[in-house]
């Protein structure tokens, strides 16, 4: 049996949220993930499923009634070179910071500014991660899954996955309909770093560097990161906690009126406010409550200090919402899963 009963999702979220799954389960190859679910078709059938990585975009507000599935499959390789490109996969229970050092080691430009992104390459494309200039959409070359509803193997490639701003076709129309087995990317061979993100080019010009190797841009993205963003391994998180919400040039030039040094990237003719500048204005960042609370140093994070529980943390991310509804007429919309 491959199916286990009743085990504790703590150690399989970033949160760190202690609730349980009823049924569990990890898989290492595609040969085991069919056998978990022959085993599931047998014995219990309708059984919701949740695939998960590493768990660190995922808000449990309570035990899951179903079967947790553990995507653990590894391994990556360079598969492939063409005159633009190498292509390299890597299986999606990689995780994510493990495939940037790899490709980092072997030369191969395009994922730097993505270094110690949280989660592993499964997930990657599913929110279309993204950081300091560069999102996934950018490398993806293709996608292997398993369709649930025909067992069968699919490949997908860069337009299918339909992706935007933190968002794909799996986490939109095909939600919940595919297991990502495997993700290739492509690395161009005349590669130029991206250094265009305001932090990353006034960290690079303070230590001097004019031309930097995607070493320095890895190097330089890890020290922003770690300056900012809690340690998940220290205190539970899972990074932004909301998306960063867009909106119209008008509301954009109203919201200027009132407050000049609004943070926004323009965006396509629309506007990309910094949510973590709405929150830091409202006045929530540093705020705690018992174990949950706004992170002091990104106030778009929200953290578990310890004995936070997930509907704590559901009520924080409410009342923030409303202040900046009410303060700036914004909705923020949820980044991670919530469940
Ligand atoms: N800001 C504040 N106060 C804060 C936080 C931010 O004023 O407490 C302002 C600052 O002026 C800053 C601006 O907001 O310049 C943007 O902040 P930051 O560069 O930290 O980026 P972000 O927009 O808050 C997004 C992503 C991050 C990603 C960074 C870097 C989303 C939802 N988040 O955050 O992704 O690392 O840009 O590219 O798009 C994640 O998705 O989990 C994540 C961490």
């Amino acid at each position: 049996m491959m199916i286990q009963q009743n085990i504790s999702l703590m150690p399989f979220n970033s949160f760190g949220i202690d609730v349980n799954a009823k049924y569990f389960a990890s898989f290492s190859s595609e040969v085991e993930l069919l056998t978990i679910l022959k085993e599931k078709d047998q014995t219990i059938p309708e059984s919701n499923l949740l695939l998960i990585g590493s768990g660190s975009n995922i808000l449990f507000t309570q035990d899951f009634d179903g079967l947790v599935i553990k995507n653990e499959i590894q391994g990556m390789s360079i598969v492939h070179e063409d005159e633009e490109f190498h292509y390299v996969t890597a299986g999606a229970g990689v995780l994510w910071d493990d495939f940037v050092g790899f490709c980092i080691e072997n030369n191969l430009g395009g994922v730097e500014n993505l270094s110690l992104i949280p989660g592993t390459v499964g997930a990657a494309p599913i929110q279309n991660i993204g950081a300091y200039g560069v999102e996934l959409k950018d490398v993806l070359h293709a996608v292997k899954l398993l369709d649930l509803h025909e067992r069968q193997w699919i490949v997908f490639n860069n337009r299918d996955c339909d992706f935007g701003y933190r968002s794909s076709i799996f986490k939109k129309k095909l939600k919940g309909r595919f297991v990502i087995t495997s993700v290739t990317c492509r690395f161009q061979k005349n590669h130029q770093t991206n250094i265009r993100y305001g932090s990353i080019k006034n960290s690079l010009i303070a230590m001097g560097v004019t031309t930097p190797t995607i070493k320095d841009v890895s190097e330089t993205v890890n020290e922003i990161r770690r300056s900012k963003l809690p340690n998940p391994s220290e205190i539970g998180n899972a990074g932004s906690f909301f998306k960063n919400p867009v909106i119209s040039k008008t509301e954009y030039q109203q919201l200027l009126n009132d407050y000049p040094d609004i943070v926004v990237y323009e965006l396509d003719g629309m506007y990309k406010v910094a949510a973590g500048w709405l929150i830091d204005k409202a006045g929530w960042k540093g705020y705690r409550e018992g174990d949950v609370g706004c992170y002091p140093k990104q106030a778009l994070v929200l953290v578990n200090y310890g004995n936070g529980n997930g509907m704590q943390l559901l009520e924080l991310s409410k009342k923030i919402q409303q202040s900046i509804l009410k303060k700036f007429g914004i909705l923020l919309e949820a980044e991670v899963n919530i469940l």
